[in-house]
């Protein structure tokens, strides 16, 4: 049994445990084991209503726990790198929630530490584990709209009741809590090779930017758009222009169902692929983190180290674009 500790009883943590509870009832040989908060009372509360067999009051007692296989980081951005190095100073296994951390600088730290520790260290984006990544990818491949010349990607969600969006100590922003989704999709789709950017921000009254606007350019001529906030209930899809159509992702940071439109004036979708069912989109990267593990590899071939890093990278440059730093920077 591969046996997994929660690290931060907050709201995806939640997710996650009910993710991990449909898959041992699925029979995937993976279970809740540990959750620990800052707070014993939470960590009880939360082992009881989810079905951790154990509680722990603090961080650093789950990182010791050797039964542990693998721990999940399910806390704000600021604190991601911390808390990845306290696990793998204790030798623990890490899929750390994205963003993977504040900036790029934090993420070479904690990825040279894994590397001298041999132990995994992923992040849990959990489009890039998805199996509409592969559809998607097949669709193209298989000429569906012609040569791709674009994509257009938009993520927005009114968030800014939530203190880690809005607290730059937290490494607040909507950049490194939604933007990474459509930011993400054009990674998967043109690639990493971006020539040219240009981008703005209307930031909010904490300094952290709320609703960015980025247009990446790649070698070749391919172009994506990226629209993200979180100020406001965004449609939340994803678009692949190409020279004979274009496809419709629903949505974008969860596909559904991936259209393919073809011709200028079609009223309707020439064909609809639905994605593979989920039991919530989550357990893939549970399994490749699994995968991981029992083959001793130290990072996820889906979201390898350097793409993480190239992502950081990319994050920190616009965010340089737009003068947003944390406190801590
Ligand atoms: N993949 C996805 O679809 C998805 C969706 C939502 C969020 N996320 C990511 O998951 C992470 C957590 O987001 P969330 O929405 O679950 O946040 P949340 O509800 O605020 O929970 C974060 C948890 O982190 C812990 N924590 C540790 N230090 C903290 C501090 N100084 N201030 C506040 N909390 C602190 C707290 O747990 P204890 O009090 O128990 O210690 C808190 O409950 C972020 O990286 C976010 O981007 C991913």
């Amino acid at each position: 049994m591969f046996r997994i500790g929660i690290l931060g009883a907050g709201a995806i943590a939640r997710t996650m445990a009910n993710t991990l509870r449909l898959m041992a009832y699925r029979g995937d040989d993976v279970c809740l084991y540990a959750v620990a908060s800052r707070d014993q009372k939470k960590a009880e509360d939360f082992a009881r209503r989810e079905g951790a067999q154990v509680a722990y009051g603090s961080y650093e007692l789950l990182a010791s726990d050797p039964q542990v296989d693998l721990v999940y980081i399910a806390t704000p951005h600021s604190h991601h790198a911390e808390h990845i190095e306290l696990c793998l100073n204790a030798g623990r296994n890490v899929l750390c929630e994205k963003a993977f951390t504040a900036n790029a600088r934090q993420a070479e730290r904690v990825l040279a530490l894994a590397k001298e520790k041999k132990l995994l260290l992923a992040e849990a984006i959990w489009t890039r584990y998805q199996p509409a990544r592969k559809q998607l990818q097949d669709l193209i491949a298989g000429g569906a709209i012609g040569e791709v010349c674009g994509v257009k990607g938009e993520l927005s969600y009114p968030l800014m009741d939530k203190e880690r969006i809005v607290r730059p100590e937290l490494a607040g922003g909507a950049l490194l809590d939604v933007g990474i989704y459509p930011l993400t999709f054009a990674s998967m789709v043109l690639g990493n090779d971006i020539v040219k950017t240009s981008s703005s921000t209307m930031l909010m009254e904490t300094g952290v930017d709320m609703t960015d606007s980025i247009t990446l350019w790649y070698r070749g001529g391919a172009v994506a758009q990226i629209l993200t906030s979180a100020a406001f209930q965004g449609e939340n899809t994803g678009l692949v222009y190409g020279t004979k159509g274009f496809l419709r992702i629903d949505n974008i940071n969860n596909p559904n169902v991936i259209e393919v439109w073809n011709g200028r004036h079609s009223e309707h979708p020439a064909r609809i692929v639905d994605v593979e069912p989920k039991l919530t989109g989550y357990e893939y990267e549970v399994l490749a983190c699994k995968k991981a593990v029992e083959t001793g590899a130290l990072e996820c071939p889906e979201m390898p180290h350097s793409e993480i890093l190239t992502m950081m990278r990319q994050m920190d440059a616009l965010r340089a674009q737009w003068g947003v730093r944390y406190p801590f920077e």
